[in-house]
Parts: C-alpha cells; sequence; structure tokens
C-alpha cells in the first residue's frame, strides 16, 4: 500500500470513530479536497457546519473559516490541520481600526465579508459571503449609509450591482489582486471562445464591470451572445454555473485549486487558470498529513469566546435569514 493510501485509510478510520466531518474549501489541495465530507465555498460550509451531526469539525480551509465553524456551532470541536493557515485578506482590518471606522461613520451600518476575524464579525451588523453580497446590501434600507469592509474589488463590485454609494475599506487579497485585466486579455487572446469566470475579489474586477454589463468579454459581440462571455461568481458559484453552461471551455479567474473540482465534475469541459500562480499559500498549508494529525491529536482547536462568539453569531444569523 502507498503511504497515501495508508494516510488516507487511517483518516477514514478515525474520522469514523470519533464522530468527524471533514469540510474543505475549494481551494484546497486536490488529495485534501477528495477526502472531505463537503468541498464548498464559505457560505456553503458555514451552512454545512450549522447542520452537521458529528461532534468533531475538521476545517481545512483558513483561520476565520474554522472560526464561522466554532461560532455557528459553539458544542461542536472545530480543528484546523494547521493553526498558521490565515488569510491576508482577513487580517487588513482588526477590531481596533473598526471601532475607530465606526466612531467616524456612526449611523452607518456595517456588512462585513466572511473574510474576517471572530472579532471584526462582533462588531458588524451583517456578514455576507461573494455569493450572497448584493442580496445582503440590497436588503438594507435606501436612506442607510454602508461601511462595507474588507475587500476593496468586491465592495465595488457591490456597489456597482447594487447602484448603492457604500464607504469601502481598501483591504485587498494578494492572490485575487494579483490577476490583473492584461492576464486575463492574454487568456482570451489565446482561447477566444471561452467562458471567463470571474470571483469578485480580483483586481481586474472593477476593470471589467463595462463588460459584464453588456455579458460580454472584449471578444464578445456586444449583445451577451457567443464568444467570451463573462461572469462573476463566487467559488460555489462557478461550480453550479458550469454545469449548466452550453460553454466547452472556460477561463477561470480565480485561486487555482478551484480547477480540481471543476475538472472532476465536468470531464468534457476545458478549463484554463487565468493566472497559473494565483495560488494561496495558507490554504495550501492543508496536507493530508497534517489532516490525519489534526484528528489523532486533536489539533489544532478553534474555539472562539462565548462573549464574541454570540456577537459574532448575530451577523452571521442576519446574513442567513436573508439568504437560506
Ligand atoms: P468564496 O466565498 O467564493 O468561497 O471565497 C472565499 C475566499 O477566501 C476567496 O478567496
Ligand atoms: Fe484569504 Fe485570499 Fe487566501 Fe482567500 S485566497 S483565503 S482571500 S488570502
Amino acid at each position: 500500500m502507498t503511504e497515501r493510501k495508508r494516510v488516507e485509510e487511517e483518516i477514514r478510520r478515525l474520522k469514523k470513530q470519533k464522530n468527524a466531518v471533514i469540510l474543505a474549501h475549494n481551494y484546497q489541495l486536490p488529495e485534501v479536497q477528495d477526502i472531505a465530507d463537503f468541498t464548498g465555498d464559505s457560505l456553503g460550509l458555514s451552512q454545512e457546519a450549522a447542520n452537521t451531526e458529528a461532534d468533531v469539525i475538521v476545517f481545512c480551509g483558513v483561520h476565520f473559516m474554522a472560526e464561522t465553524a466554532s461560532i455557528i456551532s459553539p458544542d461542536k470541536k472545530v480543528l484546523i490541520p494547521d493553526e498558521k493557515a490565515g488569510c491576508s485578506l482577513a487580517d487588513t482590518i482588526n477590531a481596533e481600526q473598526l471601532k475607530n471606522w465606526k466612531e467616524e461613520n456612526p449611523d452607518s451600518v456595517v456588512v462585513s465579508y466572511v473574510n474576517t476575524t471572530a472579532e471584526v464579525k462582533a462588531l458588524s451588523d451583517y456578514c455576507c459571503t461573494s455569493a450572497n453580497a448584493v442580496q445582503i446590501v440590497s436588503s438594507i434600507p435606501e436612506e442607510k449609509e454602508i461601511l462595507f469592509l474588507p475587500d476593496m474589488f468586491l465592495g465595488a463590485y457591490v456597489a456597482k450591482i447594487t447602484g448603492r454609494k457604500i464607504n469601502i475599506w481598501p483591504g485587498e487579497c494578494h492572490v485575487h489582486a494579483g490577476i490583473r485585466k492584461q492576464d486575463l486579455d492574454e487568456m482570451q487572446d489565446s482561447h477566444p471562445g471561452a467562458e471567463m469566470i470571474i470571483h469578485p475579489e480580483c483586481g481586474c474586477t472593477t476593470n471589467l464591470m463595462y463588460q459584464a454589463e453588456n455579458g460580454t468579454s472584449k471578444n464578445g459581440d456586444g449583445n451577451g451572445n457567443g464568444r467570451g462571455h463573462v461572469k462573476f461568481l463566487s467559488t460555489g458559484g462557478m461550480i453550479k454555473h458550469v454545469k449548466t453552461s452550453p460553454s466547452k471551455e472556460f477561463i477561470i479567474a480565480t485561486e487555482t485549486g478551484m480547477l480540481h473540482r471543476l475538472r472532476k465534475e465536468n470531464p468534457d469541459k476545458i478549463f484554463h487558470p487565468a493566472r497559473e500562480n494565483a495560488v494561496c499559500k495558507y490554504m495550501k498549508m492543508i496536507t493530508l498529513p497534517k489532516v490525519l494529525r489534526s484528528l489523532e491529536e486533536d489539533i489544532y482547536e478553534v474555539k472562539v469566546p462565548l462573549h464574541t462568539a454570540l456577537r459574532a453569531k448575530r451577523s452571521i444569523d442576519r446574513m442567513l435569514e436573508i439568504t437560506n
């Protein structure tokens, strides 16, 4: 038996013994996605964490995602296989900075993207994910001012789609911000018939808005038809869209881990990453041996203090009430 097979078998055995569930984000290494009970986007994973009957959640993702699982399921043991798996976007704003921003804008409603610490969520009115940010902002009364954080590209995208005036925190994810319009132009030139799918955290988002409004990219016909359709979607939205799209070829502008599941579930379609080196080093810190060690030694537990968890949960519950 190969070492990998041995590790996989041991993970399955321990998972059963401990009544554990393995949740993996769409950017995880292929072998980690393949051993998971559920693979999904931030919204799907938080819903799964809320519904699971398991006693232990092994969260294969980054720290704020494991925190979210702990907030939603405080009675369960939440483990992250590598405690250093952070998120550069979540690190762009801390609780102190948000307190100050709120003080400067006392009547505003705070909408925080899920890529934030539990402490930041605890100071927020609404949580949102890339899948539902537009829906959450649209649900807020027109006369209310909005503070949106921490991703400036997602914020610009939401402001454009909803037509709302939004105060946006200048944070960015280094992986998505690194995907530039030039990358997409080059890919479209090489694959002129491909449909282009973009995560709204991408740096190219703002530049491409006008194309999305027409439903086409620079190679499209201007009427939303044929060559080079453009869509902005969360990672979960990408999975759903590709299944039903008549297109056979896609350019995927997000972290490259996304392509594993897209290829696995759509073997007859062709996928190209918009940028080969759009790789989140934090997501890739989780490996199969670390998942096994996590189950063996019950490490690393992520537990949000009750006081913070209760306040953070309000913002998540408000989001789930709107989207469920
Ligand atoms: P999704 O919510 O689309 O899965 O995105 C999460 C994330 O971290 C993007 O980098
Ligand atoms: Fe954070 Fe960016 Fe990695 Fe997503 S891809 S987890 S936003 S650093």
